[in-house]
């Protein structure tokens, strides 16, 4: 097969299929990782050895089809998303990579530290079956996440459906500045983002039926406070022009936020997760907290159903891998505390040696000078 040829996103789409899961109720989030085995270089990488062999013989639009057919566990409304617009099947699938990178550094302190499970229908593995503040967690960062890949793709240029917001570039605004530049346009992401990320509940609803109504309102509502925390955290971004930076004119557009301020944002959010009442058959979420049920729960509030496991010893069936073995630090007084991460039991102290270069200088001329050093240091892990 001529790889070469493929356009980008025909190219990742068959690089994902090495990645496939054998399972077919996965979910639309293991595209973020199975895209980490995505290749820039098609010359460089093994035809795909589960693909179908005529795959790459078929033209362009019945590829898209087909390999959309392939991609398992999409919910009715995502392969047609994954039909009419391939080309936003990669960039969907590296905003979950980003939601899942943004999630393992905000938890790497913890307990649970948002462990990938690659051989898991949904990248998170089992964990994801309870509807703990985590589980809100992950829903909502991997949405954001493809709110700001999808965005920022078009702002670069690279889908065609979309593109920077310039319609107001030139007019000047009251305080004297222009519009101008290119405004990140979260409209196309975020419709994406209810299209595509949203449908995966739907199907939830109509597989599991009632039962799991609350659990699919739980996530909507979370994939929605992600969503919204982007458009929360735009800002604007000016530039100055004239006579050696003088200001005379000041052009300015709209910008979204790094996505750690994003993983910053809602790492809080899940700290302060609402518990909503289990009423399999109302798809509204209310508080459990009597005395505030009338105060209805708002878009920036993210919800969970239970209370979450302690994540402490390793249980295979819910997916908890426990602590034991974890890097503590015996200084902090945080999560990754040892008398936190270890829940107790205690950690193993093991002496560490480093010998590294030390007290470098540049002599003139032209030579660097180190010293050998040997540090020890203390790695305390759990017991
Ligand atoms: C975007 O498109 C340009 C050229 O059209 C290409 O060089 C670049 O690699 C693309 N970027 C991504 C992230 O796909
Ligand atoms: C998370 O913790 C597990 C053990 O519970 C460990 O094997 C894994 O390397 C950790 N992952 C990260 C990203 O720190
Ligand atoms: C342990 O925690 C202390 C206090 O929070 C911090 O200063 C130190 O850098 C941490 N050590 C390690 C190895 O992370």
């Amino acid at each position: 097969m001529d790889a070469k040829k493929l356009p980008y996103w025909e190219f990742s789409c068959l690089i994902l299929l090495c990645f496939l899961p054998a399972i077919s109720k996965a979910s639309w989030m293991w595209l973020g990782i199975a895209s980490l085995g995505t290749v820039n270089q098609p010359s460089d990488t093994n035809p795909p050895a589960s693909s179908s062999p005529g795959l790459a013989r078929t033209q362009p639009t019945t590829l898209g089809q087909s390999v959309c057919s392939l991609v398992p566990g999409l919910a009715h409304e995502q392969r047609t998303v994954c039909e009419q617009r391939p080309e936003a099947i990669p960039v969907i699938g590296a905003g979950a990579r980003l939601g899942i990178t943004e999630c393992q550094r905000q938890f790497r302190d913890e307990r649970w530290n948002c462990t990938i499970h690659d051989q898991e229908q949904n990248a998170f593995g089992k964990v994801l079956k309870t509807g703990s503040r985590e589980t809100a967690f992950v829903y909502a960062i991997t949405s954001a996440g493809v709110v700001h890949a999808v965005t920022k793709t078009c702002s670069l240029g690279n889908l065609t459906d979309c593109s920077c917001d310039e319609s107001r570039n030139g007019m000047v605004n009251a305080e004297g500045w222009q519009w101008g530049g290119c405004s990140d346009n979260l409209d196309y992401g975020i419709h994406i983002g209810r299209q595509f990320v949203d449908a995966g509940e739907v199907r939830r609803d109509e597989e599991e039926g009632k039962s799991s109504r609350v659990r699919g309102a739980m996530n909507l509502h979370n994939n929605e406070v992600g969503r919204q925390m982007i458009q929360q955290l735009m800002s604007r971004q000016c530039r100055c022009h004239g006579v050696s930076g003088s200001c005379t004119v000041k052009s300015c557009w709209n910008t979204m936020p790094d996505f750690l301020v994003v993983g910053d944002h809602l790492k809080k959010r899940y700290q302060r997760s609402v518990e909503i009442l289990n009423r399999p058959s109302k798809r509204r979420l209310r508080r459990k907290d009597r005395a505030q049920r009338k105060a209805p729960i708002g878009r920036d509030e993210m919800v969970h159903l239970e209370r979450s496991p302690n994540y402490c010893v390793r249980d295979p069936s819910k997916g908890i891998m426990g602590t034991l073995g974890r890097e503590c630090n015996r200084t902090s007084d945080g999560a990754s505390s040892c008398d936190l991460l270890c829940c107790g039991r205690g950690y193993n102290t093991q002496e560490v040696r480093l010998v590294e270069r030390c007290d470098c200088r540049f002599i003139w001329c032209c030579e660097v000078k180190c010293r050998i050093c040997e540090t020890v240091t203390d790695l305390y892990t759990c017991k």
